[in-house]
């Protein structure tokens, strides 16, 4: 759950908004124009702020800038009317991570804040608090057989004080299966901290691991304490463990031999007790091989290595997994949704889901969130959901026998990169390799054209 702050000029608007989130059990903030909402920024650390696109008292994209300003982690969220839909465009290139246009109901716009949340998880703060509940060994779902592999393992080096790395392609469950370790660990009464190492630069990695003196650099203006600290007595997740450079490798690995380190502008060593669980998708031994990965660190590491089975190699496990985010998803947009009719499953069992779990939990919300009847159809996923049928060769991009416009292949497939990344830009564009600019570009076209809709 989340601290939100909801930004506009119409007070009763304000509190609808307000009450129906705090219902969900979000933590709720209101202010009415630009100068207020500067002033709770300062207050509080928020992890969304909401927002109609005409500010009073200020632009939006100032305020995008100010909040991202104190914490990059924040999510803005912007409403627009059908005549304001290309500044909601324009904030959202400012960096705001979506908009939407009125009218829109109360589910959706929760739905929108659950993703900007998830989207924000590998850069939040330590938290031990009531999102530890997602890490519940009951969340995760799976009777397949080499799924249940991964819960014996799991089992078996939780109580283990040692390292795991967890290997496995996107959205497997690398996240999810760290936590049911810790939960499972004699640390379980400890924090369990989670950092995404890929989300930050290499300095202010080092500042959020190792935490810093105040005066320690231009902007620290205050001490910090980090995450390893932040961490002591419990565990530590990192995440995307091969995005770390060769100087905060070498950091890590003192953690691990020698269990100290420094705040980054202090000469005083500390001590900190803490077990790491790693996670990467990345070719390790690859990266040894140039260079760019310390042995030492792997070995240390790697002690025991969990590979989390991707939904391909899941048996059975498709259809349970369907059933508990239908259920999940039409609590949550209050809609009463029974059920999935035969063709649209077959559908779904066929694709060969490159995303994973959460591919195919974004396309069961977003089916829920189209559906007009009681079960979700074909066509409801047709919609939205380009998903080519499992080929021979694994997964590759297959030509339909009727041919099809290159133009209209691109169109699919940016849509399907935003899907999977819940509409973070950037990382659509991370995943077809192209820059932010060039995907920005090709966006704002399609959209122009009416040939795509934001969420
Ligand atoms: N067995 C499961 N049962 C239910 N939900 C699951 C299961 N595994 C994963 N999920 C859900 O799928 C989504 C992706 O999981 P998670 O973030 O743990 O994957 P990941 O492997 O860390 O992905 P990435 O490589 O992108 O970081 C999450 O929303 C998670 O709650
Ligand atoms: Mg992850």
């Amino acid at each position: 759950m989340g601290t939100i702050l909801v930004v506009g000029p119409d007070g009763y608007f304000n509190a609808d908004i307000s009450i129906f989130l705090s219902s969900l059990g979000h933590s709720m903030f209101q202010a009415s124009d630009y100068r207020s909402a500067l002033l709770r920024l300062d207050e509080h650390q928020f992890d969304a702020v909401i927002g109609d696109v005409r500010l009073p008292g200020g632009s939006i994209s100032q305020l995008i800038q100010e909040a991202k300003g104190r914490s990059k982690s924040t999510a803005v969220i912007i409403f627009t009317d059908s005549d304001t839909v290309k500044e909601g465009l324009h904030a959202v290139q400012a960096g705001a991570f979506s908009f939407l246009q009125r009218p829109f109901s109360l589910p959706e716009l929760n739905f929108q804040i659950r993703r900007a949340l998830q989207a924000n998880l590998g850069h939040k703060e330590a938290s031990a608090g009531p999102d530890d509940e997602l890490y519940r060994p009951y969340n995760i779902l799976g009777e397949s057989s080499s799924i249940k592999k991964v819960f014996k393992l799991v089992s078996r080096v939780a109580k283990a004080n040692i390292s795991v790395m967890i290997l496995g392609e996107t959205g497997t469950g690398k996240e999810l299966v760290a936590g049911a370790i810790h939960y499972n660990s004699l640390r379980a009464d400890g924090p369990f901290v989670r950092v995404n190492c890929a989300a930050l630069p290499e300095q202010l990695l080092e500042s959020e691991l190792f935490g810093y003196e105040k005066g320690a650099f231009t902007g620290a203006d205050k001490t910090r304490i980090g995450r390893f600290e932040h961490a002591d007595s419990g565990t530590i997740f990192l995440d995307e463990v091969a995005d770390m450079s060769l100087l905060t490798q070498a950091k890590v690995l003192r953690v691990l031999q020698e269990r100290e380190f420094e705040r980054l502008g202090s000469n005083q060593t500390r001590k900190t007790d803490v077990r790491i669980i790693s996670a990467t998708n990345k070719d390790l031994f690859q990266l040894m091989r140039e260079g760019s990965f310390r042995e030492d660190l792997f070995y240390r590491l790697n002690v025991v290595t969990l590979r989390i089975p991707s939904l391909r190699e899941r048996e059975g496990d498709i259809g349970i997994l369907i059933q508990f985010f239908l259920k999940r998803a039409s609590a949550e947009m209050k809609k009463d949704i029974r059920g999935i009719a035969p063709d649209a499953l077959r559908i779904l069992e066929d694709y060969h889901w490159p995303g994973n779990i959460r591919e195919l939990e974004n396309t069961i919300e977003r089916a829920v969130l189209m559906a007009d009847e009681e079960v979700i159809t074909a066509e409801d996923l047709h919609m939205f959901f380009a998903g080519q049928p499992r080929s021979g060769d694994s997964g590759g991009l297959r030509l339909p026998d009727e041919g099809i416009r290159l133009e209209e292949a691109e169109r699919q497939l940016i849509q399907q990169a935003l899907e999977r990344c819940g509409w973070v830009q950037k990382k659509a564009a991370d995943l077809l390799g192209v820059s932010s600019r060039v995907m920005n570009y090709k966006l704002q076209n399609l959209i122009k054209a009416g040939l795509l809709k934001m969420p």
